[in-house]
């Protein structure tokens, strides 16, 4: 593994002695697809024998939506997990043996969010301990990742944890990269953009293939692309998580360093110890989670309003619902009727396709 390592800061050496032009610009895109690839060395181990990502525990799915905590020692991540689980859970924090996490549940407007804490995301994982391994195949499975930082601390600490989860494949608070790339067995490297480039030209785009031994394929830039961004693509295996940062200790500073501080962006200012503030960082974190409740309506009864059926909002048709409740539900089911913003008469006859919108009211008829 170390021999890995120290290829990997050979070729973060060769980066930074590099002037970035246009003279260069293949020559660091073939770079950075060495790098990526090291990287991806790293966190999967070779060959057979177990130890794989993840292996040896997987985190219960409990609850509706999965968010992971990562931070430096001292920031006050475990003041912040133990009192926001303290005040909102309903199921006790449990030791997580192989872990050494301590998982909580909370119960927030109805949805079951699991709150995870990412241990040495930072130390661990830079020397490509197994255990580091394991959190990071964790961290890809949330759906939030909340990264704590102390105020009183340089923002610097901020770029190494996100400049870490980007090396393990994580992308925060950013969308799939829109290029089209598509492999084929012959007619070399056919690049078309569909606006200007200012960073990849076919030279870039051929060395960076070159070095996945690719040497056939369209490739279409659909945006203003980086080398990064085609990486990405090529690798194939990054995971698109939203982000929000917390700045802790704002008890320990200035109401003029707190304006600074609210500038970040997707950030919220708290004070974990005091509890300061959780109203807005629960708010953020529900925005940033975009569930959908449904509240299911018995034959010829009111709502069930307290305890929504929770989908994430990229899953949520009448069938995703019927899934989440039970897999033979789907078998059985008839029609819907659906009152809420996703129809526009209320009720209305639904099929398993329709799309539900959030507290949209269920009822189903079975055959
Ligand atoms: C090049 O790629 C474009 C977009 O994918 C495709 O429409 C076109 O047919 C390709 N040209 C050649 C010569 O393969």
């Amino acid at each position: 593994m170390s021999g890995t390592l120290a290829k990997i800061a050979e070729i973060e050496a060769e980066m930074a002695r590099t002037q970035k032009n246009k003279a260069t610009a293949h020559h660091l895109g073939l770079l950075k697809a060495r790098l990526a690839k090291l990287r991806r060395e790293l966190i999967t181990p070779k060959g057979g024998g177990g130890g794989g990502p993840g292996e040896g525990f997987d985190v219960a799915k409990t609850g509706d939506a999965r968010i992971g905590f990562v931070g430096f020692p001292s920031v006050g991540k475990s003041t912040l997990l133990s009192n926001l689980a303290g005040v909102y859970s309903e199921v006790a924090a449990y030791e997580f043996t192989t872990l050494t996490t301590v998982p909580g549940v909370i119960r927030y407007k109805g949805a079951k969010i699991q709150l995870l804490d990412l241990p040495g995301i930072i130390e661990g994982a830079k020397d490509g301990k197994g255990r580091g391994r394991q959190v990071i195949a964790v961290a890809r499975t949330c759906n939030l990742i909340l990264i704590v930082l102390d105020v009183l601390k340089p923002l610097g600490h901020k770029k190494i944890i996100e400049n870490e989860l980007e090396g393990f494949g994580i992308r925060l608070n950013s969308k799939p990269p829109n290029i089209g790339f598509k492999k084929k067995d012959k007619g070399g490297i056919n690049l078309t953009a569909t606006c200007p480039q200012s960073e990849l030209d076919t030279e870039t785009v051929k060395s960076i293939l070159a070095e996945y031994k690719i040497h056939n394929a369209d490739v279409t830039l659909r945006s203003d692309a980086t080398a990064d961004d085609l990486i990405d693509v090529v690798e194939g295996n990054r995971v698109y998580i939203p982000c929000i940062y917390v700045l802790n200790k704002i008890d320990q500073i200035s109401i003029e360093e707190l304006d600074i501080i609210y500038k970040v962006p997707h950030c919220v200012p708290i004070s974990a110890h005091h509890r300061w503030n959780f109203d807005d960082l629960l708010e953020k974190i529900w925005d940033y989670l975009k569930l959908v409740r449904i509240y299911t309506k018995p034959k010829g009864q009111l709502p069930d309003y307290t305890s929504p059926v929770v989908l994430p909002y990229c899953k949520t048709t009448v069938e995703d619902f019927c899934m989440k409740i039970h897999k033979n539900l789907i078998k059985d089911f008839k029609y819907a009727l659906v009152w809420g913003s996703s129809v526009k008469h209320n009720p209305q006859k639904v099929g398993k396709d329709h799309t539900l919108e959030d507290e949209d009211v269920i009822q189903i008829v079975k055959k």
